[in-house]
């Protein structure tokens, strides 16, 4: 994705910092510096107000009376689903179903899709450089399904091997899976042209927009995908909360997920029918604060603009490579450059354990991941176990980069 910096508001991060409570605490007596945004953002004030607002003025069950309270939640949680839609420009809201994280949304399409269209012998193509939440349901559908389960290959820089994909798909190929962004290398994926090649063997189409629905704008009417999975937590959003994007006329065709109240429309001892979408796909009492809550957060994001948002990441991504890749002994992975790429940052500082130097970041009042982030089979290609890695966003300046560059001169001192 390009950024158009003519175009693009400036943000300025001291500013959004205020708008977040959590900056207020210290860490080991220091600031707070949050380097940890790619496995959970924190939340700002409005997120915050409009789930306790819920709770304290209008905290009822949807859908399922007609007392006012109930009323007012209903309505506030499907105007949660359309804020949704309108973030990723769905045409309805009816093809957004909300799930617990984007882990679960995979799941529905793997149970609710998968389980029911796929025959031995068919193939499902994903990359090696996908989350395990975009791999084990398709393991789970290898086993029961009997199917074929490949892989395209990445470049040691960690960019997909196009040509490999093209290579891969074959008339047996039903389903496409692939990482709008990648968690561990920062990496962002062709996903359009990726999915323009899927389709043309008819393969049903899956994106991972985890890592990339915080920090680029989605258009999932020009991607063209059928289904696209959100987790909440990642962009502001309380835990607990995400959602599945589907195309209408597959959520329409699908056999539902879960099973039990809400998603029915009539049952008789003998038989069942189905609710309208969304709720179809959104069985039992759902997370309606959540809902409400993410709903909260895309209004700040939508604020802010996800153009201004990509911008401002890119020019701390720029800062960032520019100052790490002076540290002597520091490998860092994925591409060095900005283009295609969101400031996350993984990398080891030879001879030390990543879990050692996160461990001494956070002494400094650092917050990094340490460990395999949840994707072995890219560390296992790209030959390692574990790394530290920074991911940035909003609230993230030039400032905190300064600080990580300093604490891990630090690390190194120490285990000199
Ligand atoms: C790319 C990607 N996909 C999926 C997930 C799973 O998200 P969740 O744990 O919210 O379901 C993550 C979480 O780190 C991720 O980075």
């Amino acid at each position: 994705m390009a950024a158009r910096p003519d175009l693009c508001k400036t943000l300025d991060p001291h500013l959004i910092k205020r708008d977040f409570p959590i900056f207020t605490r210290t860490v080991h007596d220091k600031p707070l510096i949050y380097l940890d945004n790619a496995a959970t953002t924190q939340r700002p004030q409005s997120v915050i107000d409009a789930v306790t607002e819920y709770y304290r003025h209008y905290n009822a069950n949807v859908h399922r009376a007609v007392h006012t309270l109930s009323h007012e939640a209903s309505v506030a949680y499907e105007e949660a689903h359309k804020k949704a839609a309108q973030f990723i420009n769905a045409r309805s809201w009816r093809e957004i179903v909300f799930t617990r994280n984007a882990t679960e949304a995979i799941n529905l399409v793997a149970y609710a899709w998968g389980l029911h269209n796929l025959q031995p012998g068919d193939e499902i193509l994903i990359t090696i450089m996908e989350h395990h939440s975009d791999i084990v349901p398709w393991q789970m559908l290898r086993e029961l399904k009997k199917i074929q389960l490949k892989f395209v290959d990445v470049t040691d820089e960690g960019r997909l091997k196009l040509d490999a994909l093209s290579q891969l798909l074959t008339k047996r190929t039903k389903l496409v899976g692939v990482i709008y962004a990648s968690n561990v290398l920062g990496t962002i994926n062709p996903v359009r042209e990726i999915i323009t090649e899927a389709q043309r063997v008819g393969a049903v189409t899956v994106v991972d927009a985890a890592q990339a629905a915080p920090h680029l704008p989605i258009d999932v009417q020009a991607l063209g995908c059928d289904f696209l999975a959100v987790s909440g937590h990642k962009m502001l959003g309380p835990t607990g909360i995400g959602f599945l994007y589907g195309r209408r006329e597959l959520l329409e065709r699908m056999h539902p997920f879960l099973h039990g109240g809400d998603m029915i429309s009539t049952v008789t001892t003998e038989s069942v029918t189905f609710n309208e979408l969304p709720w179809k796909f959104e069985a039992g009492t759902p997370h309606i604060a959540g809902g409400i809550g993410l709903g909260a957060a895309i209004d700040y994001l939508a604020a802010l603009g996800l153009e201004n948002i990509y911008a401002h990441e890119q020019k701390i991504l720029e800062y960032a490579l520019e100052k790490l890749l002076q540290i002597n002994n520091l490998e860092i992975y994925g591409p060095k450059d900005t283009k295609d790429r969101l400031a996350v940052i993984s990398f080891n500082l030879r001879g030390v354990h990543p879990h050692d130097v996160a461990g001494i970041l956070d002494e400094a009042g650092i917050a990094v991941r340490s460990g395999h982030h949840c994707a072995q089979p890219l560390m296992r290609r790209l030959g390692m176990d574990n790394t530290a890695r920074a991911s940035f966003y909003i609230y993230n300046s030039e400032d905190d980069v300064d600080a990580l560059v300093d604490a891990l001169k630090t690390a190194q001192k120490l285990f000199a």
